[in-house]
């Protein structure tokens, strides 16, 4: 059997040691493996790299991908999917791994059932929005990542008395937002999946400003807005002295966590398990705790739940 890995969409900090498991993983059940580099795009160019033991040598602690990654907007093409799988043919590739996010996944199931191509996905994004798994790959290094940040922040906002509003990734979801909202102490947290009332953040800002709070974080989600734009709303509205700053790219990179290094680790070897089974079309995430496969059948039009419980305790705890 020959393995096909690949990551797509937006790195991960995590990806590299998923890659590591799953070359291992497969050569372990007697595979080989073809590294292919960025993402669809280098299906589509027949971008391989044969990979062996050591190609994934000292990479478990490394952030980005080392097969790198591409936003493959054509990959969307009837035409361009055949150039893939006439590659992959041509490559006698009988497997594919895919490591990645929500774009990777639609891509994934358009090769598996458009073209029969066997293959699973890996779980992987900072985002932590696909469906059926309560976690990816990259979400706890982007949330510990954007924590010391905003800790960082607060030791500045605290000295000058000012208001900050904070943006942090998650395309058009929340996750990251609520978890570094809660884990920072944030006074108010903005998310897209609850509706903004300006006038209830106004009041919370002055109560803090009555009790003698020295500083105040609003955690925004970059799907709510921008942080400049909200900033200035407040100091127009209130006259305090306000700032915005973005976390931006920085939450995306770096040596993933023990968690991010873990997960990618039984991830991957799940993912070839699988395959070595001749099990394909799946997703491979966690749930409660434990590896869950879930078959992309169950995953089309789903969408992953918020657990809003969280944003009315981090409510609650900010007076
Ligand atoms: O999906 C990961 C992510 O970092 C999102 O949080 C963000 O909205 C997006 O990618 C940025 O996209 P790009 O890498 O194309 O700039």
């Amino acid at each position: 059997m020959r393995i096909g890995v690949l990551t797509s969409g937006g790195d991960a900090p995590g990806m590299n040691a998923a890659i590591r498991a799953v070359v291992r993983t497969a050569i372990y059940y007697g595979a080989s493996v073809v590294g292919i580099r960025k993402g669809y795009e280098g299906l589509m160019e027949g971008l391989m790299v044969p990979m062996d033991v050591s190609s994934v040598g000292g990479i478990i602690n490394r952030g980005g991908t080392i097969l790198e990654t591409a936003r493959a907007e054509d990959f969307k093409r009837k035409e361009k999917q055949k150039e893939a799988v006439d590659n992959l043919k041509k490559h006698h590739i009988d497997a594919l791994i895919v490591i990645g996010g929500n774009g990777t996944l639609k891509g994934a199931i358009a090769l598996y059932k458009g073209w029969g191509v066997p293959l699973n996905q890996v779980a992987s994004t900072i985002d932590n929005d696909l469906p059926a798994t309560d976690i990816t790959i990259g979400f706890d290094t982007a949330v510990n990542t954007a924590l010391e940040i905003i800790d960082r922040i607060r030791d500045t906002a605290v000295s000058f008395e000012r208001i900050f509003v904070i943006e942090v990734m998650g395309r058009d979801r929340g996750f990251i937002a609520l978890e570094v909202g809660i884990a920072g102490g944030a006074e108010y947290i903005i998310i897209p999946e609850v509706p903004f009332e300006f006038s209830k953040l106004v009041r919370k800002i002055e109560k803090g400003k009555l009790r003698g709070k020295r500083s105040c974080i609003i955690v925004l989600a970059e799907g709510s807005g921008k942080a400049e734009d909200l900033a200035r709303r407040i100091r127009e509205e209130t006259g305090l002295e306000t700032r915005a700053s973005a976390v931006g790219y920085a939450q995306r990179g770096g040596c993933p966590t023990a968690r991010d290094r873990v997960l990618a680790t039984l991830f991957g070897a799940e993912a070839v398990r699988l395959a070595v089974e001749g099990k394909f079309g799946y997703l491979v995430g966690m749930r409660e705790g434990r590896i869950n496969t879930v078959p992309f059948e169950e995953l089309e039009g789903e969408e992953k739940k918020i657990d809003l419980t969280k944003l009315e305790i981090a409510e609650i705890l900010s007076i």
